[in-house]
């Protein structure tokens, strides 16, 4: 047996609290919904559940506003239910990860209700207050990521806060050790309950630049990306100091780890991969995983696949561990961007790369964009910049379970409506359909569980032409090719000789052809050893 960390292995699982499952009809998804849905997700063969936050907050920003971080809204349940959901998760084997959110707290929160009262207060350091630059304005061109000035003026106090989302987000000061040592023990209270990791909210934001210059303009500028991307956000973010904060939070998830028992922690951070690197710390004392996102927004070109897939390998240091996300809260569908059939081949590209994938909720259904009425949209990205395709309400509608009112979510009225095609594409009548995402999903999930090669081994791409991406896995002899179409037209390949063990077409793989992959096809080949 080795000593490898769980996480290593395991497959994780994005759940948005918001939209899982309700239990009392307020139709807000909530703890107990969750707990009454593991089973589905132990079938389903995950490892680990994280939740995004469910503290208690205004939802300025869907629970990315935290009032306190050592409670539970009330529409998700209580410490109580949190306790419950835990023990049940563990009792199933399953790990739960919170979100902890760091960079920013709610306007709500205590601390910044004290820090805005005056500029004696003993909290007024807590958060990032500037004068107004000599014509009033804001102190400098920082812009907030949901567009418009990242300052707001403080009529009472005279002075400007800065907040790298809503002005109901304010940052936090981390360059005061006061904060920094109540936000560690936010992570201690929550270890200490018994919660295996966190996935840790815009990681590289925490720390800006002591002096806050001007971030340097764009020139590229294309304003259907939203007014962020006027500026580079070169001294507002990815500050050296940033990594001190991340080692003293893996410090605190080690001291709390034990063999078998390890905590993890997962940053999230949108950065080029050269700087993502810097974030497993020098000598690995940084986060385990820096969430790598490259897969949402690659162009689906296997050339550029695996030039992707072997630059990000060849830039990790030594012992960092690898990872994959297909989708978040936050960005579109799979299905959405690439198709139905494609999403398949997606998925099986997530499930089979080396290291740890995240899955996001639904996609395991093959849940698209729902379409959001103009008049039920919710999310603050959209309501600030309408009209450019940011609003991240179509990749949380409900999660479908049957086709019975409101999919099983709810017996009230969803906070969201449902995704356009969820009579047919819910979790019933997926477990019914062999062909269906979700079989595929349980094929994969349980293959990789069962398949060292998979979940562990190593990782070599191997050469092919157009539409054709390929890998190697190896562990202990054991050797698995995996060739993904990424086409739709049929595809030459070279496979070497061994036993198909999964397509993502329907039906059995047995009559794979080794020199012919089916348009839209993804093949796992387990190769002859004496091959
Ligand atoms: C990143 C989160 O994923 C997103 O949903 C949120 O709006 C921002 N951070 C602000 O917390």
């Amino acid at each position: 047996m080795s000593a490898r960390p769980w996480w290593q292995s395991a497959a994780l699982y994005q759940i948005y609290p918001w939209s899982f499952q309700d239990s009392d009809g307020d139709g807000i998804g909530d703890l107990r919904g969750i707990e009454n849905r593991l089973d589905y997700l132990v079938e389903l063969g995950v490892d680990a559940i994280w939740l995004s936050p469910i503290f208690p907050s205004p939802m300025a920003d869907f629970g990315y506003d935290v009032a306190d971080y050592c409670g539970i809204d009330p529409r998700f349940g209580t410490l109580a239910d949190f306790d419950s959901l835990l023990a049940s998760a563990h009792s199933r084997g399953l790990k739960l990860l919170l979100d902890f959110v760091p960079n920013h707290s709610s306007d709500q929160h205590p601390w910044f209700v004290e820090s805005r009262a005056s500029r004696d207060n003993p909290k007024r350091d807590w958060y990032i207050w500037q004068d107004a630059a000599p014509d009033g304005g804001p102190p400098n061109n920082w812009i907030s990521d949901f567009g418009g000035s990242a300052w707001t003026w403080d009529a009472t106090t005279g002075q400007y806060y800065y907040h790298a989302f809503l002005k109901e987000q304010p940052d936090l000061n981390w360059r005061n050790p006061a904060v920094r040592a109540a936000m560690l023990d936010v992570l201690r209270f929550w270890f200490a309950r018994g919660v295996d990791g966190f996935r840790i909210d815009v990681l590289w934001h925490i720390v800006k630049h002591a002096g806050f210059p001007d971030n340097p303009p764009n020139p590229d500028w294309d304003p259907a990306t939203g007014e962020m991307n006027r500026v580079f956000q070169l001294h507002s973010t990815d500050q050296p100091e940033v990594h001190d904060i991340a080692a003293d939070m893996r410090a605190i998830a080690d001291a709390f780890g034990r063999e078998g028992d390890d905590r993890v922690l997962i940053g999230e951070i949108y950065l080029p991969v050269e700087r993502l690197m810097r974030y497993y710390g020098l000598a690995g004392e940084g986060v385990h995983l820096p969430f790598n996102f490259q897969l949402i927004d690659a162009p689906w070109n296997a050339r550029g696949l695996a030039r992707m897939i072997a630059d990000y390998e060849a830039a990790l240091p030594p012992g960092g561990w690898p990872n994959w996300v297909l989708g978040n809260h936050d960005r579109p569908r799979s299905a959405t961007k690439r198709g139905r059939a494609q999403a398949r081949v997606a998925a099986m590209l997530l499930l089979t790369l080396r290291g740890t994938p995240t899955l996001y909720y639904g996609d395991e259904l093959g849940m698209e964009n729902g379409h959001i009425p103009p008049e039920r949209v919710r999310d603050p990205r959209e309501l600030r910049e309408p009209g450019l395709g940011l609003g991240r309400d179509p990749v949380r509608t409900p999660m479908p379970w049957d086709d019975s009112a409101q999919g099983g979510f709810t017996t009230g009225e969803p906070w969201l409506p449902l995704g356009g095609d969820w009579p047919r594409r819910n979790v019933a009548a997926e477990l019914e359909d062999p062909a269906s995402m979700l079989a595929l999903h349980h094929a994969l999930l349980r293959l990789r569980r069962m398949t060292p090669a998979l979940a562990r081994g190593s990782i070599r791409l191997i050469e092919a032409d157009g539409d054709v991406l390929a890998y190697e896995r190896e562990q202990d002899g054991e050797r698995l090719v995996v060739a993904l179409n990424l086409g739709s037209a049929p595809a030459p390949v070279t496979l070497p000789p061994g036993v198909a063990l999964l397509s993502t077409l329907p039906g059995p793989p047995s009559d794979a052809d080794p020199t012919l992959l089916r348009p839209d096809e993804g093949l796992i080949l387990k190769v002859d050893t004496d091959a």
